[in-house]
């Protein structure tokens, strides 16, 4: 059995990946191929109790706690969800994976980047996703997006600072594993952003 893709999708909040993952699945879907769609923190009974206590804006926590509760819900995931998929031969889209650790507790939370590689090593070992979008929006934008949308969670609420910290160690990231990490310029209308993701796509199909 052939094993299947595995795509991430990043961005700040408010940077519209969750409008493109459903049309994402639809493409590859056209394409005959079997997707499970999951997300981070999450996509096991356990880890969307972990997400519940993540996400609360009522909880105060260390940034450390924080990160390792990230990477505890990501263990899970790996072993009930994206390692029995990928085996059988399906394409997994997990909205969020290891990057946004990198994103949101080293750069926003500035946590040691050390740190998180050593976790990162110990939770998946050399296991990387074979392709992630990254949506990029400057920030103003994409937290106009979120106060539309609904109530803030505990990021959310966060002010432009964190984010920007986020929004620069994503574009960091991306500078440094280009061959994995596309950067799409999603200030674009949602056609434009659709259309430059259906190329990179297209691409990874191409080459399977
Ligand atoms: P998000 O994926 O944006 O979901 P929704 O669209 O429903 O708000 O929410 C998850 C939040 O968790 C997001 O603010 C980023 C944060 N996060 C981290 O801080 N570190 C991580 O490793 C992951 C996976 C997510």
């Amino acid at each position: 059995m052939k094993r299947g893709k595995f795509i991430t999708l990043e961005g700040i909040d408010g940077a519209g990946k969750s409008t493109q993952l459903i049309w994402i699945v639809e493409l590859l879907q056209r394409e005959g191929l079997t997707v499970t769609v999951t997300r981070e923190p999450g996509g096991t009974p356990l880890g969307e109790q972990l997400r519940t206590l993540l996400l609360d804006k009522s909880i105060a926590m260390h940034a450390e706690t924080e990160a390792l509760l990230m990477f505890a819900a990501r263990r899970e995931h790996l072993d009930k969800v994206i390692t029995p998929a990928l085996t059988m031969g399906k394409w997994v889209i997990s909205d969020r994976f290891t990057d946004a650790s990198f994103a949101y507790q080293g750069g926003g939370r500035g946590l040691d980047i050390q740190k998180l590689e050593i976790l990162e090593q110990w939770t998946q070992g050399a296991l990387q996703p074979d392709l992630t979008l990254y949506f990029d929006v400057p920030v103003e934008l994409g937290q106009q997006r979120v106060s539309q949308v609904k109530d803030a969670d505990r990021f959310e609420k966060e002010q432009a600072g964190f984010f920007q910290r986020v929004r620069a160690a994503y574009l960091y990231r991306a500078n440094q594993f280009p061959g994995r990490i596309k950067i799409i310029d999603s200030s674009q209308t949602v056609v434009e952003v659709k259309a430059a993701v259906e190329q990179i796509l297209t691409n990874l199909l191409n080459h399977d």
